[in-house]
């Protein structure tokens, strides 16, 4: 048998994609049980005020209802704990005070899931309405300055301005966007008769999903499983144990009933987090030869009034160039919302807008070309820090991007393309995504047929997770892919962190080659006294992983198979654990991913339609793991950034609070008609900050393509638009 190994970093189909074609994948929401029974929930009317009085006798008289639980009536629960992604949400059903539009105020159980919907829809609530605070500039709202000690003053700002021979003074706004998986976030939970619990959940954490509901429910965590082997995208909304979880988990006790809850589309608008609106004041400073002098970024973000979201939408100006005197600040302000969440580069998706439009400005102000003034700024050491990159081939990026796509074709002047009645604009951006690592653990086991099985309890959220930890380990103890299965998606596992922050396959990436390593390292620990092994005391230096067995180092020839040396020594299987931990360069900065986005967009000369024709993306993503997942990574990030440049706006009531357009018929995202070709290429090597060297590709495709099309439409049209989305009305 002739075993290849696959060279980490090949376009490896999806090895989960056969199950998820033909339905075969299980997602929380296709999970059943033996006398299941369905929850719907009820949600407040209004943004502000109280509760005054929950009718319930229709709902419960309702055919098929079994239970109806509301805020007046519900069982004290204790609030989640404070986790590596800060505090939980506050129990639902607590008190009678209303907070936000969509707040949960009861919840109904019956027999189907349209018994409950009907049922929850008879329960009738009476509120004393205050008149809420909805608007960012609300002097009665609380205004938090620094709220997460991330403030930065370097150099002297005021100085730097005054030096300056131009500067950019002006004001960016960014709207709430909705994450929107297409998978609605479900829950299914089911207490069992000792006591213990099952949850099956559509979250990107299931550890977080467990912790949550030990707390609240004041059970230990060891009678508790949670699990989500594959969930329908999360862009952040299945980050935190959100509420209606809680209320899934709250109806299973109450009735003694396995109980699935399924949020719908609109109610996603108000229960798991949405991109948070900004409003950015940038005060760029530069020569006349284009050399920054100052850079101040200040904004302003909502948030809820009794939770936290952290978006420090500013900070990453602070690492952006190289500029001596630079200020960032950012403020939240406590309003009646639902709490807004990470969504797809929470803060890199708002800041980056306002960063890269400013420098546009600035270039156009200065007659420079917009590539040419990022390379003049750009950041050889870290800003912050002073010390090298851990690595940084945004140079290449801009270079490469440039070249693929023809920007020296490019006339300066706006309005200066034409193609018939289109007006042609071509614009870039620069972007960066921040580095991030949490300790994750993983466990490995080589069976007695050779085949070998890793898990751990992460989550695939559509990114390749399954796949490209099966190449991983494949690579790691020489097998050919098909003799691996990774699975992942439940708390029996060894623990892993969230897939978030686009920090999943760095830590994970790096436990499962730690639980590699320490494999290979179980049997030379077994060959280590045996006579007849070739292997016999060599260290884990000395050999490599290949062929379906191990051997000395550049020696094909010289080892043997795992299975030989489980028959012999009459085992089973052997199996080991490995870790990871964050990195801690303390002679580098480490890095984060960076890249370069080049959009041309034709805006109708007389429509003010505004079409991407074509975007470039060349990004610095360390070491790539599988070359067709990770660019679909940046492609779905594109799309993202395409749909918060032209379309995605969430529109709240300015008198109730209600979300305006919580469908997806009113929820503009962009559709195939609306994505162009686009091209993506890698550059740049393995990170020097983790023994994997990958950067994580999550979260910076969607960077900077908002900027790109703004400054794309600006050099089509000559109008500058910073506020997004950028709609037609605003060019006419
Ligand atoms: Mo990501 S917004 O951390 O799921």
């Amino acid at each position: 048998m002739t075993i290849t190994a696959p060279r980490i970093g090949a376009a490896l189909d999806r090895v989960e994609a056969p199950l998820k074609v033909t339905g075969a994948a299980l997602y929380p929401n296709d999970v059943s049980y033996p006398g299941l029974a369905h929850a719907a929930p009820v949600r407040a009317t209004i943004a502000a005020g109280r509760v005054t009085a929950i009718d319930t006798a229709e709902a419960r008289a309702a055919e098929g209802v079994i239970a109806v639980v509301t805020a007046l009536d519900a069982p004290r629960l204790r609030r989640g704990p404070v986790t590596l992604l800060g505090i939980s949400p506050p129990a639902p059903l607590q008190d009678d005070r209303i907070l936000h539009y969509g707040q949960y105020v009861a919840v109904v159980v019956a027999d189907t899931a349209e018994q409950a919907r009907h049922a929850a829809s008879l329960v009738a609530v009476e509120y004393a309405e205050d008149v809420p605070m909805l608007d960012i500039g609300d002097p009665r709202a609380e205004v938090e300055d620094d709220p997460w000690g991330m403030d930065v003053d370097r150099g002297d700002l005021e100085a730097g301005l005054a030096e300056a021979d131009v500067v950019i003074d002006e004001t960016y706004a960014t709207p709430d966007n909705t994450n929107n998986p297409l998978g609605l976030m479900s829950t299914v939970a089911v207490w069992h008769g000792d006591g213990s619990l099952t949850v099956h959940d559509a979250t990107q954490w299931p550890h977080g999903v467990r912790m949550s509901l030990a707390e609240t429910f004041g059970v230990p965590e060891s009678r508790i499983r949670v699990l989500a082997p594959y969930v329908g995208g999360g862009f952040g909304a299945g980050l935190r144990a959100w509420q209606h979880v809680i209320l899934a988990v709250l109806a299973a006790r109450e009735t003694g009933r396995p109980v699935k809850l399924v949020l719908t589309r609109p109610e996603m608008f108000t229960g798991v987090g949405y991109r948070p609106e900004s409003i950015q004041r940038i005060r760029i400073g530069a020569t006349r030869d284009g050399r920054l002098t100052a850079l101040a970024h200040e904004a302003i973000a909502p948030v809820a009034l009794e939770d936290d979201n952290f978006e420090a939408v500013s900070h990453t100006s602070a690492r952006a160039y190289a500029c001596p005197n630079v200020m960032t600040r950012d403020r939240q302000v406590r309003l009646n919302i639902p709490c807004p969440g990470s969504m797809r580069a929470p803060t890199e998706a708002q800041g980056n807008f306002a960063l890269e439009s400013a420098m546009d400005e600035l270039a156009v102000d200065l007659g420079i070309d917009p590539l040419d003034l990022r390379l003049r700024n750009f950041a050889g050491t870290d800003p912050l820090t002073g010390l090298p990159w851990s690595s940084n081939a945004l140079r290449e990026c801009f270079a490469r991007g440039a070249e693929l796509f023809g920007w020296s074709r490019r006339t300066p002047e706006p309005g200066s393309m034409r193609d018939g009645h289109w007006r042609v604009g071509y614009g870039l951006a620069g972007a960066s995504y921040p580095p991030y690592q949490v300790p994750c653990q993983a466990r490995a086991s080589l069976q007695h047929d050779g085949s070998a099985f890793v898990r751990s309890a992460a989550t695939d959220i559509g990114t390749g997770t399954y796949t490209v930890m099966t190449q991983l380990a494949a690579e790691l103890l020489g097998l050919d892919v098909a003799r691996v299965r990774f699975d992942l998606g439940d708390t029996d596992m060894p623990y892993s962190p969230q897939a978030g922050g686009s920090g999943l396959t760095g830590a994970l990436g790096n436990a499962v080659r730690s639980a590699c390593r320490q494999l290979l390292q179980a049997f030379l620990d077994v060959v280590a006294d045996d006579p007849e092994s070739p292997l016999r005391g060599l260290t884990l230096d000395e050999v490599e992983a290949g062929g379906g067995g191990i051997h000395r180092a550049g020696d094909p020839g010289s080892g043997e198979a795992y299975t030989a040396i489980l028959a012999r020594h009459d085992l089973a299987e052997l199996s080991a654990d490995g870790r990871s931990t964050p990195p801690t360069p303390d002679t580098t900065a480490w890095a984060g991913a960076f890249g370069a986005r080049f959009v041309e967009v034709r805006v109708d000369a007389d429509l003010g339609v505004i079409r991407v024709a074509r975007v470039v993306s060349v990004i610095d993503g360390g070491r790539v793991l599988n070359a067709k997942t990770a660019t679909s990574q940046i492609v779905g990030g594109t799309v993202g950034g395409i749909g918060q440049a032209l379309f995605e706006e969430t529109v709240t009531d300015e008198g109730t609070g209600r979300i305006a357009n919580a469908t997806f018929g009113d929820y503009l995202i962009p559709v195939n008609a609306d994505v162009p070709d686009m091209e993506v290429v890698f550059v740049g090597g393995p990170d020097t900050a983790t023994p994997l060297g990958t950067k994580g590709v999550g979260e910076i495709g969607l960077v900077g393509i908002a900027a790109a099309v703004a400054n794309a439409v600006h050099h089509a049209t000559g109008r500058r638009l910073r506020s997004l989305p950028l709609t037609l009305d605003a060019l006419l």
